[in-house]
């Protein structure tokens, strides 16, 4: 493998890779040359210093010494290399990946996949038309929680969740991915239905329900209840620990609240009117 982008996430996967016996690591790429040389002393002392805990350790033992690019170009003519690990900055994945599945490699790339939609239609098209295996690293996808969210939201948990705007041009739920702490008071994401607000991050949701109210004439067994899920940290197929690969900030946002820091909202919080049903998939 390579690994394109060996900053903080890019050093997370090399260790995840790694741990993999059939995994051998023979080039990486970075254009930061501290990273590309692995060498922690030689990292910016302001950087050290304003951001210490996203420099990585770099203290990685390879069985032989991998070869190293600075332009990610040589290394996807590199014919050692089979498949790429993308973890490079967001504007880079779509141009990055085109090129490797161009370049006959694998490719496991970062989220966001992309940033426009034109760009992720054609890395769509780049893969169909390959016979490569491209593996996006969407791993709160695979998490528990929103699997299981995935079945319940559609099927009604909170009734219909609902854009906030007519023009259907902007979605209001609300997502805020990796490691900037928490956008909601409960969480990353933020659902609004016809029944009920749903909070969730990884750890767990939380609904909080729609009351009966001015406008609202909800009879009693319309209205559901309040719930809260939360799972344990736990470790994936992969061997690497759900908590860990996601990069979160360091405490729960269900386990470092008490429950009492959460009653206030529950009492106001009432839900959107319906005005256009958002289809989810799973
Ligand atoms: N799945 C997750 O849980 C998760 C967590 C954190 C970050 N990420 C994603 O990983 C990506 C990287 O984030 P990060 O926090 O590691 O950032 P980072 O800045 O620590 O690392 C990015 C690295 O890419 C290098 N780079 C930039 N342009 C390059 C190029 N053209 N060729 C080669 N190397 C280049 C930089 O020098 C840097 O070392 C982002 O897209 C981010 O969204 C995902």
């Amino acid at each position: 493998m390579g690994f394109i982008g060996i900053g903080s996430r890019g050093s997370q996967l090399l260790e995840l890779f790694m741990q993999n016996k059939d995994v051998e690591i023979v080039a990486l790429c970075d254009i930061y040359e501290p990273y590309l040389q692995r060498d922690r002393s030689k990292v910016d002392a302001r950087y050290l210093a304003d951001r210490a805990s996203s420099v990585p350790m770099m203290d990685e033992k390879f069985a032989t010494k991998p070869t190293l690019y600075n332009d990610y170009r040589k290394l996807l003519e590199d014919k050692n290399v089979d498949a790429v690990c993308i973890a490079t900055p967001d504007h880079w994945h779509a141009i990055q990946m085109i090129d490797a599945v161009k370049a006959g490699k694998d490719v496991y790339v970062e989220k966001p996949l992309t940033q426009t939609i034109k760009e992720g239609r054609t890395m769509v098209n780049v893969c169909k038309a390959s016979n490569r295996v491209v593996a996006v690293g969407l791993n709160r996808r695979g998490n528990d929680v929103y699997r299981k969210l995935a079945k319940e939201i559609p099927a009604g948990k909170i009734g219909q969740v609902t854009y906030e705007f007519a023009s259907k041009k902007i979605i209001s739920f609300s997502i805020f991915e990796a490691s900037g702490g928490e956008l909601f008071p409960y969480g990353e994401i933020e659902l609004r239905g016809t029944k009920g607000n749903l909070y969730a991050s990884q750890d767990g949701y939380k609904i909080v329900p729609s009351k009966k109210g001015q406008f609202q004439n909800w009879k009693e067994k319309e209205l559901i209840k309040a719930e809260e899920f939360s799972i344990p940290s736990q470790d994936l197929k992969d061997g690497s620990n759900s908590f860990a690969t996601a990069n979160r900030s360091a405490t729960s946002w269900i386990a470092s609240k008490p429950a009492k820091s959460h009653s206030a909202p529950w009492k106001t919080g009432i839900a959107q009117p319906a005005l256009h049903t958002l289809q989810i998939s799973p």
